[in-house]
């Protein structure tokens, strides 16, 4: 079904809870750096996400954790400068929340301040619930995020598709309520089952966005260097390459470096 898009100059939390009342997809990305941010910016894309998986693709660490709240700072800011439309939201990296509130509040206040994002983004349900409403209450939208959080890895043990169980689905609902009910402007639901993150959209009136999630959400995030083909290794079946730049910019950096040595580049029309 086709659905009568408005245009939004400047996308806001506010315009993400009324994409989903009037039934329009909502389009986020990742980007950790300004000449990205400004193609996905200017592509129309709805929100920017300056993820913590920045430490994966920006800083080649296996997981999450090792990133820095001052790395996030800067991402974003760098992010920050390249937008004219899109909601930046910047996650808030494993150790600058999970102790108390206050430490919740003084990280969040230092990214809206020192970055210029819009809003945070954190990890887990119950468990955060205080430094949410902490965060809230300074006024500072907070997205939460649900169903594999990379930030748990070494809980977990693995990236398999989370709240298969109907203990940890139960969870999930509950903690999906308790966030709307907190005041989150949208909840980000990693790697579950479709049907789980479909009655979970339903179920709240705020923007639920999917990656490995199925359809049946308000709205779709990818890692942009995923979608586009840069990185090659890491393969689920939710995602979805657009491009295979991975090759392309090989072929590109070989033709380079065989031009150098054949001292074909620069030519006549290249030099001064
Ligand atoms: O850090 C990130 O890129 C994320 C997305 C996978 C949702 O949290």
């Amino acid at each position: 079904m086709s659905v009568a898009k408005k245009e939004y100059k400047r996308v806001t939390v506010k315009s993400l809870v009324e994409m989903k009342s009037n039934g329009e997809k909502i389009s986020m990305l990742t980007a950790y750096d300004y000449t990205m941010a400004k193609i996905v910016d200017g592509a129309g894309i709805d929100v920017i996400l300056v993820g913590d998986s920045a430490s994966n693709v920006m800083a080649g660490h296996e997981t999450t954790l090792p990133i820095t709240l001052d790395q996030m700072i800067y991402h974003a800011s760098s992010v920050v400068r390249a937008i004219h439309r899109a909601l930046v939201v910047v996650d808030l990296p494993f150790g600058s929340y999970q102790s108390d509130p206050k430490e919740a509040l003084r990280s969040a206040i230092r990214i809206m301040k020192e970055s210029g994002g819009h809003a945070v983004k954190m990890e887990g349900g119950k468990e955060v619930k205080d430094s949410i409403k902490r965060i809230l209450h300074a006024g500072i939208p907070v997205m939460g995020h649900l169903g594999l959080t990379p930030q748990s890895i070494y809980k977990f043990g693995t990236y398999t598709v989370r709240a298969k169980e109907e203990q940890e689905a139960q969870q999930l609902k509950e903690d999906a309520l308790m966030l709307e009910r907190a005041g989150c402007f949208g909840i980000v639901l990693e790697k579950i089952p479709a049907k789980l993150a479909q009655e979970v959209a339903k179920s709240v009136s705020i923007p639920v966005i999917g990656i490995g999630a199925g359809n049946g959400v308000d709205g779709q995030v990818l890692v942009t260097h995923d979608m586009i083909g840069m990185t090659h290794e890491f393969n689920p079946r939710f995602l979805r390459r657009y491009m295979n730049l991975y090759e392309e910019m090989t072929n590109a950096f070989s033709k380079y470096g065989e031009d150098v040595k054949r001292g074909d580049f620069p030519n006549d029309d290249e030099q001064y």
